[in-house]
């Protein structure tokens, strides 16, 4: 790590975690991060006005938090990054404004910056640099894309991305459907390892004859969720218990296999031989097994951070603002938005 390298701080609030992260160049120093995540689990999803406020009263505690562990000062730094969007509109409003008055208040340049690059930027800590180009699959609570990445930067191309439900949405919709808590994800991963992934043989949205020509790189999953609830309720409706953990199991085999089945063509079909996995989802045990079986069948090199870099912080933005100090891009406008409907294509605001 040398000491010419740019240090940069990375605010993340696009939803319900408050993330602070520091990097000096390619190198992680800090990724502090505040959730608000047990405020929002008794209304089974995250509640936008509950999510601001707690950004509010975390934001300085966690900024100071992470200067602290990284034995760093604020002036140290030589930019400021923040996530623009997309995310929700009030929340991305608190780290944008943060963000704004910390880059008047020491001087230095402000990267507004797209939610979903940092995703993939992330894995630049982690793995070192990203090959040029990357095909990379965003799984999250809000998104499912297949995207190719020819400069993270600068340029990314959106090969398809989910019809309705987000695979991180379908996770946690059927853990509600199971009695598991919110978010679900990581409970059915858990109970997924108790039960059998081929006891029940659950759809494979957009998989097959027209819909792979019209919907190649797109996913859908709200039939599958439709069809776990239906099964389910036979169940129950039959006097008979559900078995928790065979459900679980089942479920999460669909949603891995069409995700890393669709990632693995779209590398062929766009010879890029690299796949990097990002994204809350990108946590699940069974997609990153499955995924580097089926790279390693078809000689791509998987990317996947560990699962702390997968979900939701602040790492994340500081390690695509230090791309971007990096690579010589221009900093943002200091009246730059905090854009909900951020587009995946727009890597900067
Ligand atoms: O990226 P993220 O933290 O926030 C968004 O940008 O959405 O992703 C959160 C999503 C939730 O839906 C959560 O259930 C899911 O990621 N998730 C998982 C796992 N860990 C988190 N889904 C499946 N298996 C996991 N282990
Ligand atoms: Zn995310």
């Amino acid at each position: 790590m040398a000491a010419d390298e740019p240090l940069v701080l990375g605010l993340e609030t696009s939803c319900d975690e408050t993330g602070v992260g520091i990097v000096r160049g390619e190198t992680l120093l800090v990724d502090a991060i505040a959730s608000s995540v047990d405020e929002h689990a008794r209304f089974g999803g995250v509640v936008p006005e509950v999510a601001s406020r707690a950004h509010l009263e975390a934001m300085v505690p966690t900024i100071e938090r992470a200067t602290r562990e990284a034995g760093v000062r604020l002036t140290d730094l030589d930019a400021i990054a923040v996530t623009s969007g997309p995310g929700l509109a009030g929340a991305l409003m608190v780290g944008v404004a943060a963000a704004k008055a910390l880059a008047v208040a020491l001087g230095k340049p402000l990267y507004g910056v797209n939610h979903l690059a940092s995703h993939v930027a992330v894995d630049i800590v982690e793995h070192g640099p990203l090959p040029e180009p990357t095909l990379a699959m965003l799984v999250s609570g809000g998104h499912s894309s297949l995207l190719l990445v020819p400069d993270v930067t600068h340029e990314i191309i959106s090969l398809g991305s989910t019809i309705d439900d987000a695979a991180g949405e379908a996770f946690d919709k059927v853990a509600r459907v199971l009695g598991l808590p919110f978010p679900g994800g990581p409970y059915i991963d858990r109970a997924a390892r108790e039960g059998s992934s081929v006891a029940i043989d659950f759809p494979r949205g957009l998989t097959t004859g027209r819909d792979m020509e019209r919907h190649r790189f797109d996913f859908s999953f709200s039939g599958l969720k439709t069809a776990v609830a239906r099964w389910v309720q036979a169940r129950e409706a039959a006097g008979e218990p559900v078995p928790v953990a065979d459900v679980a199991a089942s479920f999460q085999e669909a949603v891995t296999d069409v995700l890393t089945r669709k990632a693995v063509l779209a590398c062929k079909e766009h010879g890029v031989a690299n796949l990097q996995i990002g994204g809350g989802v990108a946590a699940n045990s069974r997609l990153r097994a499955m995924a580097q079986e089926r790279c390693d069948a078809a000689g791509i090199a998987l990317r996947v951070p560990r699962p702390g870099l997968c979900t939701d912080n602040g790492a994340m933005v500081a390690s695509l603002g230090a791309q971007m100090v990096l690579k010589g891009r221009a900093p943002s406008d200091l009246g730059l938005p905090a854009d909900s409907s951020m587009p995946v294509t727009e890597v900067q605001a």
